[in-house]
C-alpha cells in the first residue's frame, strides 16, 4: 500500500477541510506519514491542534516561522515529501498556483517543489464553472498536476452540482495510483501526439485529420506504468491526459523545438501526425479575394523530428518509436520507413478512409521491430495502447 511513502498535505480554507482530517487518518491507515500544513484560511475551519493530533506531527503554518526555518526550511520541507497534495484545493489556492504565487507558506511550497502534486478541488459550484477557475484547471493540468474529483452533489452552501470534495478513500486511492511503483518508474518518455497546423496567413491553416486519440493514450498507458511522460501535442480534439506534463504547439518547427527541450529522454513515441510541408512565406496579413485570381501556394519541407531525433549522434533515446500513417503497401511503406529515419520501431496502420482508424476509436496496427514484423489484432485505442506500454517497459528494463 503506501507504506514509507511520506505526504505533505495542504489543507486550504474551504468547509470540505472537515474531511482533511478523516483524509489524515486514511492516509495513515494505508501505511503513508502524513505532515500537515495549514493555510490560514484553513484555520478558520479546523484547527492546528486536532491536524496535528491526528498527523502524530506537528503542523506547518507560517512562511516566517523562525524555529521552523531553523529546524527545516521551507524548500526542504517542499523536497521531503513522495507526493503533495492539497486538500481541500480552494478556488483561492488553484488560483494562486496556477499563477505561481508564493506569498504564504502553502503556495511558496508549491511553487518550490519538484515532487508531484495532486489536488482535490472543492468549491461552490458557480465558483468551480467560473471561466477563471475552469482556466486554472487546465493550466494545472498541463503543468502535470493531478486533480482528483471534485464530485457532483450536495453542497454545504445548500447548492448542487460539482464543487464537493472528493471523499477522503477516492482521494487514498488516486494516491496509491500515483505513488505505487511500475515499471516505468524512473524513466522520462516523450510522446508526440495529435495533428500540426500550418498557417497559410493569420485566419487560415492546413491541418490532418489527427484527433490525438491514439497519443493520448499511449501518454496515459506509459504513466499508469509509473513513467514520467512529457506529450508534446498538436490542437487535437481530445484533451491532453492528467498527470504529465504538456507542451502545446501548433506548427512543426514549434513541435520540433519543444521536443529539443524536452530531451534528454528514455523513450521517444512519435505518434503526431506532423505534415510534410509547410506554407513557404506564409502571409502575415490576411490573403484577399481577388476578381478572377487564384492565390498560388509554394510550400517548403517541414523538419523531419522523428528522423532527426533518430540520427542524434549524442544523447539519443535509447528506444524512437515511428509511426507510419498509410493509405497502400502498408509493411513494404513502413518497413523502409524504419530504414529511412533511423527509429527502432515502427507501428503501421493503414488510414485508408474505409478503415475508420483516423479519429476512429479502434487501430489496426503492425508492429515493425528489428526483428521482424507482428500484426496485432484490431483492438480500442487504449488496447494497443497498454500493450505498446508494456512493449516498451520490456524493452527499457
Ligand atoms: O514520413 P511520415 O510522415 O509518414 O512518418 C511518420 C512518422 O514520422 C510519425 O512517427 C511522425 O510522428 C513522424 N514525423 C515527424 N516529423 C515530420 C513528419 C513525420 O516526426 N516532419
Amino acid at each position: 500500500m503506501l507504506a514509507k511513502k511520506h505526504i505533505l498535505l495542504i489543507i486550504g480554507g474551504g468547509i470540505a477541510a472537515f474531511k482533511s482530517l478523516d483524509l489524515i487518518r486514511r492516509l495513515r491507515e494505508s501505511g503513508a506519514s502524513v505532515t500537515p500544513v495549514l493555510t490560514r484560511a484553513g484555520e478558520e475551519f479546523v484547527t492546528p491542534l486536532s491536524v496535528s493530533a491526528l498527523a502524530g506531527k506537528r503542523v506547518f503554518r507560517d512562511l516566517f516561522d523562525l524555529t521552523d526555518e531553523a529546524e527545516m526550511g521551507h524548500i526542504e520541507l517542499s523536497r521531503s515529501a513522495d507526493l503533495i497534495v492539497v486538500a481541500p484545493a480552494t478556488a483561492d489556492l488553484m488560483a494562486k498556483m496556477a499563477q505561481g504565487h508564493a506569498d504564504d507558506l502553502a503556495s511558496t511550497l508549491l511553487l518550490a517543489t519538484d515532487t508531484p502534486v495532486m489536488a482535490a478541488p472543492a468549491m461552490n459550484v458557480r465558483m468551480w464553472d467560473h471561466p477563471a477557475t475552469q482556466r486554472n484547471m487546465a493550466t494545472l493540468k498541463g503543468d502535470g498536476i493531478r486533480l482528483v474529483g471534485p464530485n457532483e452533489g450536495d453542497m454545504a452552501c445548500g447548492e448542487h452540482g460539482p464543487g464537493r470534495m472528493a471523499e477522503p478513500l477516492e482521494i487514498v486511492a488516486a494516491v496509491q495510483e500515483a505513488l505505487v511503483d511500475g515499471p516505468l518508474t524512473g524513466k522520462r518518455i516523450l510522446v508526440t501526439s495529435g495533428p500540426t497546423h500550418e498557417p497559410i496567413d493569420p485566419v487560415r491553416y492546413i491541418a490532418n485529420r489527427s484527433s490525438g486519440s491514439q497519443g493520448t493514450a499511449i501518454a496515459s498507458a506509459l504513466r499508469d506504468l509509473g513513467a514520467e511522460v512529457v506529450f508534446v501535442t498538436g490542437p487535437a480534439d481530445v484533451a491532453p491526459p492528467e498527470g504529465v506534463e504538456t507542451m502545446r504547439i501548433e506548427t512543426a518547427q514549434q513541435m520540433l523545438e519543444a521536443v529539443q527541450t524536452a530531451l534528454p529522454v528514455d523513450a521517444a513515441i512519435f505518434a503526431a501526425a506532423v505534415a510534410d510541408w509547410r506554407v513557404a512565406g506564409a502571409s502575415n496579413s490576411k490573403m484577399k479575394k481577388t476578381k478572377g485570381g487564384l492565390p498560388k501556394l509554394e510550400f517548403e519541407e517541414n523538419p523531419d523530428i522523428l528522423a532527426t531525433v533518430s540520427q542524434m549522434d549524442e544523447g539519443r533515446p535509447s528506444l524512437v518509436v515511428g509511426f507510419a500513417a498509410e493509405t497502400d503497401d502498408v509493411v513494404d511503406n513502413a518497413t523502409s520507413k524504419r530504414k529511412r529515419k533511423g527509429c527502432d520501431w515502427i507501428v503501421a496502420n493503414d488510414v485508408s478512409h474505409a478503415t475508420g482508424i483516423m479519429g476512429g476509436k479502434e487501430n489496426d496496427i503492425t508492429l515493425i521491430t528489428g526483428s521482424g514484423t507482428e500484426d496485432w489484432p484490431r483492438m480500442s485505442k487504449d488496447d494497443v495502447a497498454r500493450r505498446l506500454a508494456d512493449r516498451i517497459a520490456k524493452s527499457l528494463t
